[in-house]
C-alpha cells in the first residue's frame, strides 16, 4: 500500500484491510474495510487528518516515510473511535511536539481511550480555521455520525471535506476514486445502515451543512474517495428522507418447515398484491443485508417457530438488532408456528417497543399450516399490502 494523490500536496495515506471480517464484533465486513489517513502539505504547517487502526500504525508510519515527511504539525481526529485514532500515541512518540486538533468533547473521549496528556490539544470550535500556509482548514461540527464528537474537516481552497465515518463504506480497494459505483452504492449502504441509520435526524441536519459548502471532493475515512460528491449525497438523502418504499422484509427461521411455509405462503401472496418483498432467513443470512434492506422497507413480517415456549433466539437477536437500528418501518405483522402455545407475540412486541410502528396483525398456526390457513394468510396480505401501500 503506497500514499496516493488526491491532489497536489494532499496525499492518502491510511490502510487497506483486506481481510477483516469483522467490526465492533458485530458488523460482518464482507469487503473488508479501509481506515483513510490523509496528509495535507501546507507552506508553512503539515497536517494529519485522522491515524488509522492502531493494528497497522506501522502502514501509517511507512506511508508517511515515502513521501519523506520529516514534520507533523497538527493531526486532526474528526472522530475518537480507535479505528482513526488509535495510532495518535505512537504517531505523537514519532513526531514530536505535533498537536492533537480536535473538539473540546472530542478531547475529553480521547483522553479517556488513548490516555492523552491535557498539553497535546488544540481544541477548536465550529466554523473555527486553522492557516496551513496557503491552506485552511476549517472545522464544521457534524455530531451524531456516529458519536456525539464526530466533526468533518473541510480544506476550503481544494473544496475536499475529510469527513471520517460520515459517507464513508466498509470497502478495502485499491481504487482511491470511486470507479466502481454500484460496488461503492452498496457498501455505503450498508455502513449507513448498520451504523449511521439510528442517527437518521442528525444525519438530515448535518448534510444540509455539507451542502451549503463548496464541496468538490468527500474524502470518508473508510472507502473510495468520491470526486463526484453530488453521487454520496443523494445517495445519503434518500436514506435519510422520511419516505419508504413499496418492500415488506420477512424475517423468519424455521425449524422443521412449518414456519418456512407459513412464509412461502405469505410471500406468494404479498407478491400478488404488488409489493416487492424482502425475506431473510436468519440462519444463512448476512446480517448486514438485512439491516440495508430495512433502510427503505414499509412492513417487517416477524416470522418465528415456538422454541422453549417463546421466539427462536435467532429471531430474537435479529430483533434486538432492529430495535437498535431504528429503522423508518410503518407496520409489523407476526406470525409463525407453535406446538402447546407460547409468549412469542409478546415478546416479539417487547424487544421491538422502541420502534413507533403500527401491529398490524398476528397469525400464529398449530403444526404444518392446512387447507384452511391458507385464506388466514391471504387476508393478513392484504392487510400488510394495504399499509405498504398507503405508506
Ligand atoms: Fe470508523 Fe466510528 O469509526
Amino acid at each position: 500500500m503506497a500514499a496516493r494523490r488526491l491532489v497536489e500536496g494532499v496525499y492518502e495515506v491510511g490502510v487497506q484491510h483486506f481481510d477483516r471480517r469483522e467490526f465492533d464484533e458485530l458488523i460482518p465486513l464482507p469487503d473488508g474495510t479501509s481506515y483513510n489517513s490523509y496528509i495535507v502539505f501546507g507552506e508553512e504547517k503539515t497536517a494529519l487528518i485522522d491515524t488509522v487502526d492502531p493494528s497497522k500504525t506501522h502502514v501509517l508510519l511507512e506511508n508517511l516515510q515515502s513521501l519523506n515527511v520529516k514534520k507533523i504539525d497538527y493531526i486532526v481526529s474528526n472522530h475518537a473511535e480507535q479505528d482513526h485514532s488509535g495510532s495518535i500515541p505512537m504517531l505523537l512518540d514519532v513526531f514530536e511536539g505535533a498537536k492533537v486538533v480536535t473538539n473540546e468533547k472530542a478531547k475529553g473521549m480521547l483522553q479517556d481511550l488513548l490516555h492523552l496528556s491535557d498539553e497535546v490539544f488544540l481544541t477548536i470550535k465550529e466554523g473555527e480555521e486553522l492557516k496551513l500556509g496557503g491552506r485552511t482548514l476549517k472545522f464544521i461540527m457534524t455530531p451524531w455520525v456516529h458519536w456525539p464528537e464526530t466533526m468533518s474537516t473541510f480544506l476550503v481552497e481544494d473544496g475536499i471535506l475529510f469527513s471520517c465515518d460520515f459517507f464513508g463504506a466498509h470497502l478495502a480497494s485499491s481504487e482511491l476514486f470511486v470507479r466502481s459505483p454500484e460496488k461503492v452504492y452498496d457498501a455505503a449502504k450498508r455502513y449507513y445502515a448498520e451504523i449511521m441509520m439510528p442517527f437518521r435526524v442528525s444525519i438530515k441536519k448535518n448534510l444540509e451543512k455539507v451542502k451549503a459548502l463548496d464541496v468538490k471532493m468527500i474524502a470518508p475515512s473508510h472507502g473510495p474517495v468520491y470526486d463526484d460528491p453530488k453521487f454520496i449525497i443523494s445517495a445519503y438523502e434518500e436514506w435519510v428522507s422520511d419516505e419508504v418504499k413499496n418492500q415488506v422484509v420477512i424475517a423468519y427461521v424455521s425449524m422443521h418447515g412449518s414456519t418456512e411455509r407459513i412464509v412461502e405462503m405469505l410471500y406468494d401472496e404479498l407478491v400478488k398484491e404488488g409489493i416487492e418483498v424482502l425475506p431473510f432467513n436468519l440462519s444463512v443470512s448476512d446480517i448486514g443485508e438485512y439491516a440495508m434492506a430495512l433502510v427503505d422497507a414499509s412492513a417487517l413480517v416477524v416470522a418465528s417457530p415456538t422454541v422453549l415456549g417463546g421466539l427462536h433466539p435467532k429471531v430474537a437477536y435479529a430483533l434486538s438488532l432492529t430495535a437498535m437500528l431504528r429503522p423508518k418501518l410503518k407496520s409489523v405483522a407476526i406470525v409463525g408456528s407453535f406446538g402447546w402455545g407460547g409468549m412469542m407475540v409478546r415478546q416479539a412486541k417487547e424487544l421491538l417497543k422502541a420502534l413507533r410502528v403500527e401491529y398490524v396483525g398476528e397469525l400464529l398456526i398449530k403444526g404444518l399450516p392446512k387447507d384452511e390457513d391458507a385464506g388466514k394468510i391471504r387476508e393478513l396480505a392484504k392487510v400488510i399490502a394495504g399499509k405498504t401501500l398507503d405508506s
